[in-house]
């Protein structure tokens, strides 16, 4: 494991706040507790199904209030979206074609694609038209078609594939409306979290969720206004579609 990486934030105006989709999680648990230790926004707000206003990706309307809710605290300069779906308890992602099911390929996409794109509706209307803003939704490698070279995981590669060209196309729309604001796909690596623990594999790169809330943020306070409409990796290197 490497030491937890330092990054830099100044590119943001100081005077907004930063918000994250998925406080509860492996990885939105530790975005809070870095953004909370940098201190560098005036404020950070961790919302999910535990928090008061309630964030579920499942339902429109509270969605849209823990949005307004968000904005109505302060300028929304970083919001990060950590959510994301897997399995549920003992279910597998499916390793050939005979597993499919409309079910879990539904919940898939509801949470991986579905609820990010509403999410992107109430939120990138917030972010302001001028000054670096970011909103970051984390996706994953194998949501890749491009570097699609195993197979398998057909629901969860196929959502978050779908979660790309959702962040492609209101990429597009967010820089007609707001020119200094971007909005990105991330790939966090390979992180020790509830959603990755059962593919654990002796011999593969696994960060802790302080480490990659690290690599994230150094990404998110690197980028600049070209790369809007991006997928990267938790380095800042580009992954193919
Ligand atoms: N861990 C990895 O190795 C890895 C690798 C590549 C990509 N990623 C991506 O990184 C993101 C975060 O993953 P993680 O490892 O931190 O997983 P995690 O610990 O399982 O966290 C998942 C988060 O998603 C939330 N969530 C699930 N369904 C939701 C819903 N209907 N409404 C609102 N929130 C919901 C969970 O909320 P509850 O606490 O309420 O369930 C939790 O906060 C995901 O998008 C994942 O695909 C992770």
């Amino acid at each position: 494991m490497d030491e937890t990486p330092v990054f830099d934030l100044q590119s943001f105006d100081p005077s907004g706040i930063a918000v994250v989709f998925g406080a509860s999680g492996g990885i939105g648990s530790a975005l809070v507790a870095a953004l909370n230790d940098v201190d560098h926004f005036d404020a950070v707000i961790g919302l999910g199904r535990k928090s008061d206003p309630r964030f579920d990706l499942l339902e429109d309307a509270q969605m849209k209030q823990a949005v307004d809710f968000a904005a109505a605290s302060g300028e929304i300069r970083l919001a990060i979206d950590a959510t994301g779906f897997l399995h549920i308890g003992d279910d597998r992602p499916e390793k050939s074609w005979s597993e499919l099911d409309r079910r879990s390929l539904e919940h898939a996409f509801a949470v991986n694609a579905i609820g990010p794109a509403l999410l992107m509706k109430h939120l990138l209307p917030h972010l302001p038209r001028t000054g670096k803003s970011v909103f970051a939704t984390l996706s994953a490698r194998v949501g890749s078609v491009g570097d699609n070279r195993l197979g398998g995981w057909y629901g969860y590669r196929a959502s978050k594939a779908a979660l790309n060209q959702f962040v492609r196309t209101a990429s597009i729309e967010l820089t007609r409306r707001a020119p200094d604001a971007l909005c990105v796909a991330l790939h966090p690596g390979t992180v020790a979290t509830d959603l990755s623990a059962p593919f654990a594999k002796t011999g593969l790169k696994v960060h802790t969720p302080a480490q990659a809330a690290g690599h994230l943020l150094g990404v998110v306070g690197n980028l600049t206004k070209g790369d809007t409409g991006q997928f990267f990796d938790w380095r800042g290197d580009p992954v193919p579609w």
